[in-house]
């Protein structure tokens, strides 16, 4: 049996990895998809060399990740539950589909993934694998066969897999960190310094605010600091800078897919500076029904993609509303970093609603008797309403 094995380098799918040798007698390609974890990819292909796989593949997915994924997160201001930013929710279906190619290429009888049984990326692997090709087995060892982590550090010795204590599970990719476990899953306990790798605390950030500012166009960031940059590269500068100033780290009690409440905790600089000052924009442009509206849309999005439905229709229907009333959202947001804050302190826009010879306290040509009679209808029903019912009672 011909296997491709999604493989990360880590202690459950280099254990993976070998047990399904041992296993099920399979001949295993790993594949290592490159969505802007800071990883060494030459290491990774060493080791699943040397635990046994017959072929290793790491593909370069970061432009592809930014263009088709994040981007369109943007426009969608995705955060679930209104605070998580969907790093690893947006990167799944395409590690699943870069697998999928490799299955097709290969011929292969099976597709293997690392996840356990009681998560969110099982969910997101299956669904999207099954979408893309549904004539494929898909064999997920650790969920199957029952996989503990003790009993994984067991058989990593016997076998010569080298093992750190691993205290966290860690995914990361350009549009964040997840970090889960350890004494993360006492939710009465503040996280640990050690679990932070891209946000400095607060503590320890510059007594100076830093500005910045971002160029949107069809709410797409294209240049920062007046600096024209792709995606990719504006994203990585980014986390960098609002990192430093201690920007992104969120700590949230999640509901995942299968039911369960779970404490994770992030770090996503670029991506909550991004949306803030995204959604600051599109205040600025779009009436205030559009915004109304999109707020459903956007929050449906964000519950599609952490649920693992990328692929259903109607993330594409979303998706084609949220271009349209996307093609006003071009300006420029300046944000300040300070202290663990990204907040928005200026815009800029051709396509701006706001009016300052409507909104000034100054003299203008709004004419506010008109108002008057505004205030009659508008609260017409509401005003009967409430001396109806109050009619009775002493005032
Ligand atoms: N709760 C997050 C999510 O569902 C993070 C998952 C992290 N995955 C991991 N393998 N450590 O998207
Ligand atoms: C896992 O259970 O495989 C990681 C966590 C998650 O998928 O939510």
């Amino acid at each position: 049996m011909k296997v491709v094995l999604a493989y990360s380098g880590g202690l459950d799918t280099s254990v993976i990895l070998k047990l399904m040798q041992e296993k099920l007698n399979a001949e295993v390609i790993t594949v290592t998809v490159d969505v802007g974890q800071k990883d060494d990819f030459k290491k990774i292909e060493e080791k699943a060399l040397k635990f046994g796989a017959v072929k290793h593949y790491t593909i370069d997915a970061k432009e592809e990740f930014a263009k088709e994924y994040l981007a369109k997160a943007i426009k969608a201001n995705a955060l679930y539950e209104g605070a998580y930013p969907l790093a690893t929710a947006l990167a799944r279906p395409l590690i699943a589909k870069k697998i999928v190619e490799i299955a097709k290429k290969e011929n292969a009888d099976a597709i293997a993934h690392g996840c356990t049984g009681k998560g969110n990326d099982q969910v997101r692997f299956d669904l999207a694998v099954k979408a893309l090709y549904p004539e494929i087995k898909i064999i997920a060892p650790v969920r199957e066969w029952g996989l503990t982590r003790d009993w994984e550090m067991e058989y990593a010795k016997k076998n010569g897999i080298p093992v750190k204590e691993k205290i966290y599970s860690i995914d990361e990719n350009l549009w964040g960190r997840s970090i889960e476990g350890g004494i993360l899953e006492d939710p009465s306990e503040e996280p640990p310094q050690e679990v932070f790798e891209w946000t400095l605390s607060p503590e320890k950030t510059p007594e100076k605010p830093e500005y910045v500012t971002i160029e949107f166009e069809e709410g797409v960031p294209v240049a920062l600091n007046g600096k024209e940059m792709n995606l990719v590269e504006l994203i990585e500068t980014l986390n960098f800078i609002a990192g430093k100033h201690g920007v992104g780290r969120i700590d949230h009690i999640e509901d995942r897919t299968v039911g369960i409440k779970s404490r994770e905790v992030y770090e996503a600089p670029a991506a909550i500076t991004l949306i803030k000052a995204h959604k600051d924009l599109e205040k600025f442009v779009l009436t205030k029904w559009a915004l109304e509206f999109k707020e459903i849309v956007d929050s449906k999005w964000s519950w599609l993609v952490y649920n693992g439905l990328w692929f259903e229709p109607l993330r594409e229907a979303l998706d084609a509303f949220i271009n349209t009333v996307e093609e006003k959202v071009s300006g420029t947001v300046k944000v300040k970093l300070y202290k663990g804050n990204a907040i928005v302190v200026g815009r800029k826009s051709q396509n701006a609603l706001y009016d300052i010879n409507l909104a000034t306290f100054e003299k203008s040509d709004y004419d506010q008797k008109l108002a008057i009679g505004f205030i009659e209808l508008f609260g017409m029903q509401s005003v009967l309403a409430y001396s109806m019912a109050n009619k009775s009672k002493p005032m």
